[in-house]
């Protein structure tokens, strides 16, 4: 197997895999609709629940192929049952792409709003569930992002899939940029629909996501309203559970990669690779620490995945200057998605170690010398 070159991916997805993986893809052609293939996709639905320790009689995994945004678009869509209103978490660019799905569908639903900056308070959740209630609203479901990559904030999907559950809703979380990487448990963390990317947590390629949730939910949307022809739960897990495959020509040389990405998942296990992201992570704050670098939010509410940092008050300061010279070197970095500030991203994704990180360092840090930025970087707060 002849090595590909390396690029270590610092953007949040698609992330670095091993070559393992980029090898997978090649396969004698295939017509996906031959009973070999299928047999590759069955196993896999299994294991994309037992990732997040769900009972694969009680919880399914249904495949699409497309970004991960088709997983929003498609929970959104085909979970909201008639004379109920959807209610979302909106504290992050995910969760505000979430409120244009429903908005652009005209379906409706309540906003929790909070600062992207900040922890959720969970009582702003109770009360608006509250609210709804006194006000006569039936809350279908409640939406959350997980963990919310623009800033790398981290909400708190147990206590909030607790109060949809105490209050008659259930609970969908987008977990597309922590799945298979911060240990979910769909029972502890009150899940009843996560989702997630092949290019993320599994260290997969690009085209394949998943929506993993409750089978007697699903099965009960069949008589919800439907809003989308591609875009259906129901559609897709019925074909699924009929034929065991997708219902239209699915990513196929994707699949047979996300197959060795899986098998890979479990050779690391768990918490070894809990704990590979939590090294990484651990390597990129010493960096940005050593070069006086400052984050956009404060480290304890943080997923431990993504770093935001602040660009420095220094007009030598280029981050495109400095993207470039990291880039051409084989390191990508990535801007921010804060509006009216400006930060980037550092994210400890993908089939990455330690050592990439202090290599990373060095050329970062000749990247900013390059630039003529000051080190120490410079705050004016
Ligand atoms: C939390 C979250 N949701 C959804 C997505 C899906 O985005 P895309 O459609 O670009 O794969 C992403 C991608 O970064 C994400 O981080």
């Amino acid at each position: 197997m002849q090595e590909v070159k390396r690029n270590i991916l610092l953007n949040p997805g698609p992330s670095t895999t091993t070559d393992t993986v980029k090898y997978a893809q090649i396969v004698p052609d295939i017509c996906p609709r031959e009973k070999e293939f299928a047999g590759i996709m069955a196993p896999m639905r299994d294991d994309l629940v037992k990732i997040v320790h769900g009972d694969t009689k009680e919880y399914t995994s249904v495949l699409f192929c497309g970004s991960g945004t088709i997983c929003i678009d498609i929970t959104l869509n085909s979970l909201l049952d008639k004379g109920k209103k959807a209610m979302v978490v909106k504290n992050g660019s995910y969760s505000s792409r979430a409120c244009e799905v429903l908005e652009y569908y005209g379906l409706p639903f309540i906003k929790v709003e909070s600062p992207v900056d900040e922890a959720l308070d969970v009582s702003l959740v109770e009360e608006a569930l509250k609210k709804a209630a006194a006000d006569g609203d039936e809350i279908g479901y409640i939406y959350m992002t997980h963990h919310e990559t623009g800033t790398g904030l981290l909400n708190p999907i147990r206590e909030v899939g607790a109060l949809a559950h105490k209050y008659g809703a259930f609970f969908i979380t987008d977990t597309t940029s922590s799945y298979a990487m911060i240990p979910i448990n769909v029972y502890d963390d009150n899940i009843d629909f996560c989702m997630a990317s092949a290019q993320k947590g599994i260290m997969g390629m690009t085209g394949l996501s998943y929506v993993v949730g409750r089978r007697d939910i699903i099965e009960k949307s069949k008589d919800f309203p439907t809003h989308s022809y591609y875009c259906n739960l129901y559609r897709q897990y019925a074909y699924f559970e009929e034929t065991g495959e997708m219902n239209f020509t699915p990513p196929v040389q994707t699949i047979y990669a996300a197959r060795q990405a899986l098998k890979e998942y479990w050779e690391e296990g768990e918490t070894a690779k809990w704990e590979r992201h939590t090294r990484v992570m651990n390597a990129l704050r010493k960096g940005i620490d050593e070069l006086g670098l400052k984050e956009a939010l404060p480290r304890d509410i943080q997923s431990g995945l993504v770093a935001a940092v602040r660009y420095p008050d220094d007009e030598k300061w280029d981050f495109e200057k400095i993207h470039d010279y990291c880039y051409e070197r084989g390191f990508t970095i990535y801007p921010g998605k804060m509006q009216g500030r400006g930060t980037f991203r550092l994210c400890a994704l993908g089939a990455i170690d330690e050592e990439d990180i202090r290599a990373f360092w060095k050329v970062f840090e000749d990247a900013m010398k390059d630039a003529g930025a000051a080190i120490p970087a410079v705050y004016k707060d």
